[in-house]
């Protein structure tokens, strides 16, 4: 007992040494803004929002226009959705950015690009869990540390594939639910990342 006690500290020591420098305890965005309801319930695709889901610091934020097209019309049904989206309105009104605060975050001296992970085929919830079932997200919510470990236990596994790309769960969309495994389908060859130090710290 007490030994698994001491493991779960040790834990949650390094995860909280490797996390993002956001404070876990009091973490709340400028608005509540509930991904089960975008992307689950109406079916918005990720890149919808999240164009290029491309590094930056205003966390690949989604742009303005991209929810006033909706919420010039879309109050809100429940008091909390309604009193979100008012502030959501008073943003564009005021003309003022939203300053999303950024949850997944690598150091700066580790090029991670988003562009060569999803060209091949791995789709966002392979590192980024089901987040078109979770209402608010958080440090909490992620499924994974983005430590060099995970990243190298990636890259060292090959990872069978089909015409070049990853196969992995399939879905109609991004944004519901998987809905097809073509795992059964037989493999034409396979992919594995960098391990040189280099392409990962230039
Ligand atoms: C394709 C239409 C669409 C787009 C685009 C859209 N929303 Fe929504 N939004 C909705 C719908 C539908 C609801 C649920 C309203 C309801 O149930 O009455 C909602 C609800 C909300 C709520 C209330 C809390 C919640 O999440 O349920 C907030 C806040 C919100 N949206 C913010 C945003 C922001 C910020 C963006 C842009 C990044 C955005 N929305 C883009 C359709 C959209
Ligand atoms: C309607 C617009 C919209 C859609 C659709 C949407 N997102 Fe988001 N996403 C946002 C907004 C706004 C934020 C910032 C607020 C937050 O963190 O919840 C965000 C934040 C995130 C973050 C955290 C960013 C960070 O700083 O680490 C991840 C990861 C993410 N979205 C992934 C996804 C994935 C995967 C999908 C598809 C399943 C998706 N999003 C669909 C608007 C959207
Ligand atoms: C191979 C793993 C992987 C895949 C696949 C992936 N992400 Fe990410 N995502 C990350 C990592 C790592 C970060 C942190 C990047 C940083 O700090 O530079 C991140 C950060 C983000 C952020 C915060 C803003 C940013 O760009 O840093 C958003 C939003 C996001 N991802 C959305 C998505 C969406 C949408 C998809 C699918 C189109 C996706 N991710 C696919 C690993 C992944
Ligand atoms: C789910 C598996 C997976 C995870 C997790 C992952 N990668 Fe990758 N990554 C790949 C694959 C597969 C490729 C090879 C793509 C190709 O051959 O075009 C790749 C390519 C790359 C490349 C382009 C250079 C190369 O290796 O060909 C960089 C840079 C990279 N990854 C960095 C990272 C970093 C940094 C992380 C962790 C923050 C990470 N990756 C996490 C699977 C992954
Ligand atoms: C697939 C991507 C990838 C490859 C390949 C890679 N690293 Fe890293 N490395 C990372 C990431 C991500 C971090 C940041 C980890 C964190 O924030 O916890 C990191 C962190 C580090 C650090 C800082 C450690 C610390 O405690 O802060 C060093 C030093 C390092 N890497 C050296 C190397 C060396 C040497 C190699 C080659 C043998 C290498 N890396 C290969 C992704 C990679």
């Amino acid at each position: 007992m007490k030994i698994r006690r001491i493991a779960i500290v040790l834990t949650i020591g390094i995860i909280l040494s490797t996390a993002p420098a956001v404070d876990a305890e009091d973490f709340s965005q400028p608005i509540e803004f509930s991904h089960k309801n975008h992307a689950g319930k109406n079916e918005i695709p990720c890149e919808f929002c999240h164009t290029y889901a491309r590094r930056s610091n205003s966390s690949g934020a989604p742009s303005m226009e991209s929810c006033i097209g909706c919420h010039r019309v879309v109050k809100g049904t429940d008091e909390s959705q309604v009193e979100q989206i008012a502030k959501l309105i008073e943003f564009w009104n005021n003309k003022e950015i939203i300053a999303w605060k950024k949850i997944h975050d690598v150091p700066d001296f580790v090029h991670f690009s988003h562009k060569s992970h999803i060209r091949v085929g791995i789709d966002c919830t392979d590192c980024h869990g089901d987040i078109d079932q979770l209402d608010l997200l958080s440090i909490n919510t992620m499924i994974n540390d983005l430590s060099m470990g995970w990243c190298l236990e990636c890259h060292k596994t090959a990872q069978p594939t089909i015409n070049g790309k990853i196969i992995s769960p399939v879905r109609n969309f991004r944004g519901g639910s998987i809905i097809q495994e073509v795992k059964s389908q037989a493999a034409e060859g396979t992919l594995t990342g960098s391990t040189d130090c280099y392409a990962c710290h230039k």
